[in-house]
C-alpha cells in the first residue's frame, strides 16, 4: 500500500466483468478524498468455503484476503442483489474473513455498504448484509446509504458509471466512511 493515512479494502460481490457494482468500487477509487486509497480486492482465486481448508490456515489467496482487510482500517462492500438477498459470492468471501472466530478482521472492523441493483437497487441485499455484520460484530455504517435502482439506465456494459451526481454520491460513501471510523474508533495519525 501508498503511505496513504487510511486504507479501504474494497469488496464486490460480483465476478462479473461488466459488473455495476465492482464499477462502483472503482469510482470510489477515483473519487477518494487526499490522503484516502482504495484497494479492490483481487477475488477472483478464492475458492468456496470448507472448513477443511480452514483449518490449515486457509488457501494462499484466502490468506492474502485475510491480510488485507486486518489492515485495512475499515472496508467497503458493493453488494448485488440475487434473488432477494447477497450473492454467494459475497457471503463466502464474508464467511472465509469471518474464520477462525478469534482472529477475524472482521470484529470491530468499520464496514460500509453500497450498491446497484434493479427496481429495489440492492436494499435487500444491504439488509442481509447488515444482518451479518450483527454476527461477526462489524460496526456497519448507518449513513450515507446508497442503493442505484435501476441501474442499466446508469451504467455502460463495461460497469463504467456515467451518471455525476451518483458519483458524488459514491464519494460521500467514502467520505461518510472515513469520519464513522474517525467516531466510533479515533486514532493518532488515522484521519484523512
Ligand atoms: C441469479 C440472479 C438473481 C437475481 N436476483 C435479483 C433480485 O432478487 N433482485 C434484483 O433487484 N435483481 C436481481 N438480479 C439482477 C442483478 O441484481 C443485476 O444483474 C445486477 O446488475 C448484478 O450485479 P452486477 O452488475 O454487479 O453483476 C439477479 C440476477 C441474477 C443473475
Amino acid at each position: 500500500m501508498s503511505d496513504a493515512r487510511f486504507h479501504i479494502l474494497g469488496l464486490t460481490g460480483s465476478l462479473r466483468r461488466g459488473s455495476f457494482n465492482t464499477g462502483l468500487l472503482r469510482v470510489a477509487q477515483e473519487l477518494a478524498p487526499d490522503g484516502v486509497e482504495i484497494e479492490i480486492a483481487d477475488i477472483s482465486a478464492i475458492p468456496l468455503y470448507n472448513e477443511d481448508l480452514n483449518r490449515e490456515g486457509g488457501p494462499a489467496p484466502v490468506q492474502a484476503l485475510k491480510q488485507r482487510a486486518r489492515e485495512a482500517d475499515a472496508l467497503l462492500f458493493a453488494t448485488p442483489e440475487y434473488n432477494y438477498s447477497m450473492t454467494g459470492v459475497q457471503k463466502n468471501l464474508i464467511d472465509w474473513l469471518s474464520r477462525p472466530l478469534e482472529t477475524t478482521p472482521l470484529r470491530h472492523k468499520p464496514v460500509a455498504m453500497m450498491g446497484a441493483g434493479g427496481m429495489f437497487g440492492t436494499v435487500r441485499s444491504q439488509l442481509a448484509l447488515r444482518q451479518v455484520f450483527l454476527f461477526t460484530e462489524s460496526y456497519a455504517m448507518i449513513n450515507p446509504q446508497l442503493m442505484i435502482m435501476r441501474s442499466s439506465e446508469y451504467f455502460d456494459a463495461e460497469g463504467r458509471l456515467l451518471d455525476e451526481a451518483l458519483r458524488q454520491r459514491v464519494r460521500m460513501i467514502v467520505e461518510g466512511l472515513v469520519a464513522w471510523t474517525q467516531q466510533i474508533s479515533p486514532r493518532e495519525g488515522r484521519e484523512a
